[in-house]
């Protein structure tokens, strides 16, 4: 039902995520009294040469104003999901993107998206490539944490950032990321999983907990809705990751490398002994606690991994298209895979020994 746009709405641009390229969209919070709406406006057509040439800044601000210009109360927009509002540009259009008066000025004027708006069809649909937010699940029986009680939140990598619960600080894996993908919220989900399973095991990431929130879509701000998943909660190591320490520093004490050495064998072997393979074994999953023991993170034996990681025949698999992820192989196959990056990482870490080598 649509409705009545108040003087007190205001717009929440989000800069996260947002394209500005050749097909630019951008995704906002409407918000008009106790509703808010989450919008992402996606433009369908090439822009023009002189726009593209325009600065980052400049292009943002010309489709802002549009949107701001957009009578939104005459949209019939979903509430509590993200609608997506495809705009096209028609030779004729009958029913264009409603536009409210906006005062003609040199501005607005030389907006190209407002100077063609009479122009502009538009469909809305559910944007299928929102970030879905698992819904608690009471069986997970974990403890959880609200979002909004976690403090002082500072990025450490594009989906990790550390945050204060009660002066503790911790490492908080969200499942809203800058490029986030539909299969995203399942990794996080089978992460959750290893980790619950590889509780108290020394080498092995250790959970605290899950970071749960409302429903973040949500239009009516005064109604109770299910608890979601924003992510999760792991102790914080803060050593650093084994990524860092290579970068940092050339030569590493012998006996340090070997312990890592050790360690992480040991936490892969705890995790094939449960049947589970990581396949993403390599330096920046691996991180330091403060007494620079070795710690296996990123578990979830589902989510991204890197070609140079995986083992020859596993890239032959895939580069004959008989899987696309290393994850739906057999878990031999898996195991093999984990052992060959275990190996490659051995390697690595014995060209930055003080004596050259792994002669003992
Ligand atoms: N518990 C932690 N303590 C300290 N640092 C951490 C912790 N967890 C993650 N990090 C840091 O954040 C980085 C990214 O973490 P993680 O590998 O879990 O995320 P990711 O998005 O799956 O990364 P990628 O896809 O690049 O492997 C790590 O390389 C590490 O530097
Ligand atoms: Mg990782």
């Amino acid at each position: 039902m649509p409705r009545k746009i108040a003087s007190s709405s205001e717009f929440e641009f989000k800069s996260f995520r947002d394209c500005n390229g050749d097909h630019p969209s951008q995704t906002l919070i409407f918000h008009n009294g106790s509703f808010s709406w989450w919008i992402k406006v996606k433009v369908a057509w090439s822009l023009p040469e002189f726009i593209r040439k325009l600065g980052y800044l400049k292009r943002r601000s010309m489709i802002r104003e549009f949107i701001k210009a957009i009578e939104f109360a005459e949209l019939a927009l979903l509430e509590d999901i993200v609608t997506l509002i495809n705009l096209t540009l028609a030779e004729q259009s009958n029913t264009p993107i409603p536009i409210r008066n906006v005062p003609s000025n040199d501005q607005t004027e030389a907006n190209h998206y407002l100077s063609i708006a009479h122009q502009v069809f538009f469909e809305i649909e559910e944007d299928p490539r929102r970030t879905i937010y698992p819904i608690l699940d009471q069986a997970q029986d974990l403890p959880t944490f609200e979002a909004s009680h976690l403090q002082d939140e500072e990025d450490i990598a594009a989906t990790v950032s550390t945050v204060y619960f009660k002066q503790k600080q911790h490492a908080y894996k969200k499942v809203d990321r800058p490029i986030y993908e539909p299969g995203d919220t399942e990794h996080i989900l089978n992460e959750i999983t290893a980790l619950a399973q590889f509780r108290g095991h020394s080498n092995i990431a250790q959970l605290i907990g899950l970071v749960i929130s409302d429903n973040p879509y949500k239009t009516r701000l005064a109604t109770i809705s299910s608890p979601v998943i924003t992510g999760f909660l792991l102790e914080y190591y803060p050593g650093g990751s084994l990524e860092q320490v290579f970068a940092e520093t050339q030569d590493k004490d012998d006996s340090l490398l070997r312990r890592w050495a050790l360690q992480i064998g040991r936490a892969l072997q705890t995790l094939h002994i449960k049947r589970r393979t990581h396949l993403d074994i390599k330096p920046s999953n691996i991180v330091f606690d403060a007494n620079q023991n070795a710690i296996l993170i990123d578990i979830s034996g589902t989510g991204g991994y890197g070609w140079e990681w995986l083992a020859p025949e596993m890239q032959q698999t895939i580069a004959q298209n008989a899987v696309t992820n290393p994850a739906s192989t057999a878990f031999d196959k898996r195991v093999a895979t984990d052992c060959w990056a275990y190996g490659k990482l051995l390697s690595t870490m014995a060209t930055r020994l003080n004596t050259g080598g792994l002669e003992c």
